[in-house]
């Protein structure tokens, strides 16, 4: 097979910052992507209506004229959220989705919640008015070894949460362990995940690699290759609860080669390209339109995208970085996943066809 053509996938988890970085990285998403959940975890957090408003503003100036992308917004859950702003957010679009940060878990998660229990009366408020739960599924208790806290929240949070509110449509992001793929797929339909490409790619072997690599830091961590063979297995499965969501987290160079780096990897340039080698690898490439395009939108209760793309099997050589402007002057500059690699295939870049 040498030509792809799929229906125009959807991200269903990206960080797209705020600002200048969110002007120089959202052009690679809305490129290849109809839909994107935008996540909330900027310096100030969506916290409110007004907030999220503000924020989809921005992406949607950006975009006119340029493409049809559609940014899912999404309320960042904090111990004080109001069931009022939740509710009112949610009736009238401004929120398509809650997203749950454990405080302290990951980037901008210091106001996140400290413990689940404390908004039960959120999640029951979600659960009856069918606004999806999406989880950042880390336990932060400083005793937890740090690769074994997405089974431990599945355990203590999750597994509460899910016998407490049976109806409540959870999304459990990024998932990096076999326990993680084995717990969805006994808990769908209500229950469903994110994989993205990086923990496709890497196992923890790859974070000291001849040396610290901070590229490939990000939360939750890479697991072990055991955990990496399940991931794949459960993307290029066509199981319908698992669905692409990229979490690309673009963080400047110097923020990332530090003596305290932040976690995130920048994958949106290349992420489809990232996503099928892996598919072609598994011999799956008839299954990842159902992976890219069709799971989540089916999950969320989304139309199927009408627009598709096609992506040819060209090599390409992945550039070292992404460099950051603003008024025409490049003042910083991102690491990209896969750079200086060849991946095999290519997105068409007349994309209308
Ligand atoms: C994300 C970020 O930088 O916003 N980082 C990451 O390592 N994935 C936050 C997150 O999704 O954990
Ligand atoms: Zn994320």
């Amino acid at each position: 097979m040498n030509k792809l053509t799929i229906r125009k996938p959807d991200d269903f988890h990206v960080h797209l910052r705020e600002g200048s970085l969110l002007r120089n990285v959202l052009p690679l998403t809305s490129r290849v992507f109809k839909r994107a959940i935008v996540m909330p975890n900027l310096d100030v957090p969506i916290t409110s209506i007004d907030l999220a408003n503000q924020y989809k503003k921005q992406i949607i100036e950006i975009e006119r004229n340029k493409s049809n992308f559609e940014p899912l917004m999404t309320l960042y859950l904090t111990d004080n959220c109001s069931l009022k702003i939740l509710e009112e957010g949610f009736e009238n679009g401004a929120f398509f989705a809650a997203k749950l940060y454990p405080a302290n878990a990951t980037t901008n998660s210091e106001l996140g919640v400290t413990s689940a229990k404390k908004i039960y009366s959120v999640f029951e408020l979600m659960e009856s008015i069918g606004m999806p739960l999406l989880i950042h599924g880390e336990v932060t208790d400083e005793d937890v070894d740090i690769f074994d806290r997405e089974s431990v929240f599945i355990d203590k949070v999750l597994v509460p949460i899910i016998n407490r509110f049976p109806n409540l449509k959870i999304v459990l992001e990024h998932i990096t362990t076999d326990y993680a793929v084995r717990f969805v797929e006994s808990n769908q339909p209500k229950l469903g995940a994110t994989i993205t490409p990086h923990h496709l790619h890497l196992n923890r072997n790859a974070l000291f690699e001849g040396g610290l690599r901070s590229d490939y830091y990000c939360l939750p961590v890479v697991k072990s290759e055991f955990n990496r063979l399940s991931l794949i297995k459960a993307a290029t499965s066509g199981k319908a609860c698992f669905f692409l969501g990229t979490d690309s987290a673009p963080h400047l160079r110097e923020f990332k080669e530090s003596s305290c780096g932040c976690a995130g990897i920048f994958n949106a340039p290349y992420a489809i390209e990232s996503y099928l080698d892996i598919f072609e690898k598994e011999e799956a490439l008839n299954l990842f339109e159902s992976f890219a395009s069709i799971n989540g939108a089916r999950f969320y209760g989304l139309p199927l995208n009408e627009d598709y793309i096609t992506i040819e099997k060209t090599p390409i050589k992945v550039p070292l970085f992404l460099d950051i402007q603003e008024n025409n002057k490049i003042y910083g500059k991102i690491k990209i996943f896969h750079s200086s690699q060849i991946l095999n295939w290519k997105v068409n870049e007349n994309l209308d066809n």
